[in-house]
């Protein structure tokens, strides 16, 4: 077994799953304003600070997705942030990625930027403790996109990515997010994230990344918002697994989803049901930011100073979604 490979399965196996809780300075801004909180760097360390010393940690949670700011902050205990993670048993990872910007001659679109100099950065990472990294690229859906352009220009992008953190020793979390938003229906959504995907893994593969030591974090497959659609959750489970299972090679050992704007709920119960219908040898678990976070957000934000029933909230969400991770969720168990 190779090292990457030891590292991705720590991350995902036994009913772990992964805290994304790498939110920019700008987007986690936008999260704390939304619930009255200004978004001072206390204030941001304060919030994640409460997540990552939480019970269910050490059972639900196998890696902590970090943004710049956080992985090289310092704990109330004194502590590195990296350093806190890890005695929970979880793998500090970090997001490498500069953020989406304007894609030329598709304005409409976007292309991930964050190459240049990435080498240099990952040796940096390397040392504050991480051992996992992310890259996210995001695709809108309409007749006309995504267009070949971004489809093509975001896969080369993942994979020189990619082969540059397999380079420092460290896993790349592959992101293709295929966005929610618009009227499409869900079999749309299948066929545009089947091809993203697939074009992900040609460039993958044409990079000599190795597939083992690899993590693909996808959307699941849902109508558009706006699409009126009704579908019922065994449907998106049963099409996001067939996705998966025709576009993703057998090498990869598992698959993180992200929530993308589902609901808390929306997210663990699609889990549960794709983990009960998995005909595949992935391993499917979680790598939710919202998902996660929102309801302890919302708690915190009234009583800041409440860590313990802060953590509590946390708690429930992370041992739902584990047992999600592992067929074993029910609505029942859920109701608080
Ligand atoms: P959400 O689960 O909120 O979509 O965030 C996951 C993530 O890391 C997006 O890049």
């Amino acid at each position: 077994m190779s090292e990457l490979n030891k590292i991705a399965l720590k991350i995902i196996s036994n009913g772990k799953g992964i805290l994304a809780t790498d939110e920019s300075t700008g987007t986690m801004t936008k999260r704390l304003e939304s619930v009255q909180v200004p978004s001072t760097s206390e204030n941001r360390l304060s919030f994640r600070e409460t997540l990552f010393s939480s019970s269910s940690m050490k059972n639900c949670i196998g890696g902590v997705i970090l943004y710049d700011e956080t992985i090289k902050q310092v704990s109330k205990s004194k502590k590195n942030i990296p350093e806190l993670i890890a005695e929970t048993g979880a793998v500090p990872g970090i997001k490498v990625d500069t953020g989406a910007k304007v894609l030329s001659n598709s304005i409409n679109e976007k292309i991930t930027e964050g190459l240049d100099g990435l080498r240099e950065r990952l040796k940096e990472y390397y040392k504050l403790g991480a051992r996992f990294t992310k890259w996210r690229a995001v695709y809108i859906i309409s007749e006309k996109y995504p267009s070949k352009l971004s489809i093509h220009s975001n896969a080369h992008a993942l994979a020189r990515y990619a082969a540059l953190v397999q380079e420092s020793g460290m896993v790349p979390i592959v992101e293709p997010e295929v966005l929610m938003d618009g009227n499409h229906n869900a079999e749309a959504c299948f066929k545009k994230t089947s091809e993203v995907i697939k074009k992900c893994f040609e460039e993958l593969f044409f990079h000599k990344v190795e597939l083992n030591g690899t993590i693909l974090k996808p959307n699941m497959i849902l109508p558009g918002t706006n699409s009126g659609q009704k579908i019922d959750n065994k449907e998106i489970a049963e099409m996001t697994i067939k996705c998966l299972k025709e576009s993703v090679p057998p090498e990869v050992p598992g698959i993180a989803f992200l929530s993308g704007g589902q609901s808390e709920r929306d997210a663990t119960k699609n889990l549960n049901l794709i983990n009960i219908h998995n005909n595949t040898n992935f391993i499917m678990t979680y790598s939710y930011g919202r998902a996660l976070q929102q309801s302890a957000l919302k708690f915190w934000s009234k009583n800041i100073k409440d860590v313990e029933n802060t953590q509590k909230i946390f708690n429930h969400r992370a041992n739902m979604n584990s047992l999600a991770a592992q067929g074993k969720w029910t609505e029942e168990i859920d109701k608080v």
